[in-house]
């Protein structure tokens, strides 16, 4: 099928690179010309496991193309995808202008049928603006070519991104009951029908539950790690392993084990901004969320716990001292830094005096962008960016742990002892087995294993 997707980001890379994959000839538009020569030049503008490998594949298949021209993107695809960013505007609901605007640039350009598929993340009601938009535009023309507008969320995880989309545990879509509607569907069916040969994962519903279907389940992911973070700082005063009730309660199988790790709080492009939009949606409503604004809260509190076991073990003025970070990316296997935990930690060490170290494994280059706009310039001449774990080491108080890279995992111990001036790790993603931590000469401090 000739499809088309506006919006070349995480979402529209992965979904062009991999309906490519399929067959489909995929037509990528994006506005950010940078972004589009870079994909034509063979560059990747993500770091995601496995994409590189598949959009070079289809590229040079010629099964996909990445361009800026507007009438062209709306001329290919039968199918036009709309995977733009919906970021949180200042009242936390969601910014739909990009998603606006792209609608109301197919209305511009269109002649024949076309379905308008959702996929940006987008609060109840998006769909029918979608579709108000577009008509505006054809009024505007007087054409009246037919359209139907769909909702496709996606739930693909960043680090897993390629994986999560080719091998979905469903897909959601949400289409209206006109003849419009139901040829929308069949377009779909076909669309996804690989993914759907073993067995049927697709669920059908209207555009409204569709759009909602993407909130709840972010919230509800978002909840359980807030949860169990709360838990765990309770933990941590009455002598409990967060870890062992972690394991305790997963093997439940109406809990289940995923989404249940305490940790540095939850960071990303996602999970803050969807409590946050779905907060509002419900306000817009007059009806007030009382669990997710918990959830956003203690999110936020728990974004200061490492940096304030860090205080409580130094004192608060730490001036004079050093210390090492690992990880900075929001989760490990992407470059990513849009609200990560670690930018939180940096800022209150740099606020109570201290200088650091800090290593990636990938998003390096991605912090030093990021901290050069969080930070001063004072501050940032009290940042070194090290060349690997090991080189943000020496003449460190302690080692903080971010992000749960693999590569953390096994570390050299003795060599980590031998360069720090104390032997003292914060794990902010509880790596490591307290007991085992102290056998090996460590003051270990965990998220929830004050054991
Ligand atoms: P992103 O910022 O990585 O990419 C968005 C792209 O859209 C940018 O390249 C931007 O230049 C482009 N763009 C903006 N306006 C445009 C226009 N009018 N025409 C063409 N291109 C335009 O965003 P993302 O992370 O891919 O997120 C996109 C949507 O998908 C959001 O609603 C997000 O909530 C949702 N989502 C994201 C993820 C994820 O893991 N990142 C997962 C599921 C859902
Ligand atoms: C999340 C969802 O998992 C995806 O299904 C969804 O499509 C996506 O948001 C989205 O809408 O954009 P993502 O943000 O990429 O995906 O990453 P997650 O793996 O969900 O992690 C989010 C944050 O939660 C990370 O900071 C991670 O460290 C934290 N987390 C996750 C925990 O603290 N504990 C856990 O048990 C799991």
């Amino acid at each position: 099928m000739k499809i088309t997707i506006i919006g070349t980001g995480y979402v529209g890379l992965v979904t062009g690179a991999c309906l490519a994959e399929l067959g489909n000839d995929v037509f990528c538009l994006d506005v950010d010309q940078k972004k589009i020569d870079l994909l034509n030049n063979g560059g990747i503008p993500i770091h995601e496991p496995g994409l590189e490998e598949v959009v070079a594949r289809n590229r040079a298949a010629g099964r996909i193309q990445f361009s800026t021209d507007v009438a062209a993107s709306v001329a290919h695809g039968e199918v036009q995808f709309i995977a733009v960013g919906t970021p949180p505007d200042e009242d936390g609901s969601a910014d739909l202008q990009y998603v606006l605007a792209a609608a109301r640039n197919i209305g511009k350009h269109m002649t024949g049928f076309k379905v308008i598929v959702d996929k940006s993340t987008v609060p109840v009601g998006t769909g029918d603006r979608v579709k108000a938009a577009l008509q505006e535009e054809l009024t505007k023309r007087g054409a009246d070519a037919g359209f139907s507008v769909v909702s496709n969320p996606e739930f693909l995880k960043e680090g897993a991104a390629v994986e999560d989309f080719m091998r979905p545990d469903r897909i959601v879509i949400g289409h209206d009951s006109t003849a419009e509607g139901q040829q929308a569907a069949a377009l779909m069916k076909k669309l996804y029908a690989p993914f759907n040969r073993n067995h049927e994962r697709t669920f059908w519903m209207d555009v409204r539950s569709a759009e909602f279907t993407k909130y709840a389940a972010n919230a509800m992911l978002a909840t359980r790690i807030s949860f169990m973070n709360e838990l765990a700082n309770l933990a941590d005063r009455v002598g409990v392993d967060i870890e062992a009730v972690r394991h305790g309660i997963g093997s439940d199988p109406r809990i289940g084990h995923s989404f249940l790790y305490a940790g540095a709080g939850y960071g990303g492009s996602c999970f803050p901004k969807d409590v946050q939009a779905l907060e509002r949606t419900a306000r817009q409503y007059e009806q007030d969320l009382l669990i997710l604004r918990a959830v956003e809260a203690v999110n936020d509190k728990q974004k200061l716990v490492l940096g304030r076991k860090v205080v409580q073990r130094f004192g608060a003025d730490l001036a004079g001292k050093h210390f090492a970070i690992w990880g900075l990316a929001f989760k490990p296997n992407t470059d990513d830094m849009r609200e990560a935990p670690a930018r939180m930690l940096v800022r209150q060490l740099l606020d109570a005096g201290a200088t650091v170290a800090v290593y990636d494994p990938v998003a390096m280059a991605e912090a030093q962008r990021v901290l050069a706009l969080d930070l001063n310039a004072e501050e940032l001449a009290r940042v070194r960016f090290a060349a690997s774990a090991m080189d943000t080491l020496d003449g460190a108080e302690a080692l903080v742990i971010v992000t749960e890279w693999k590569a953390f995992r096994a570390p050299d111990f003795d060599k980590i002892k031998a360069s720090l001036k104390q032997a003292v790790i914060f794990d902010g993603r509880n790596l490591f087995e307290p007991d085992v931590m102290s056998q090996a000469g460590f003051e270990y401090h965990g998220i929830g294993r004050s054991i």
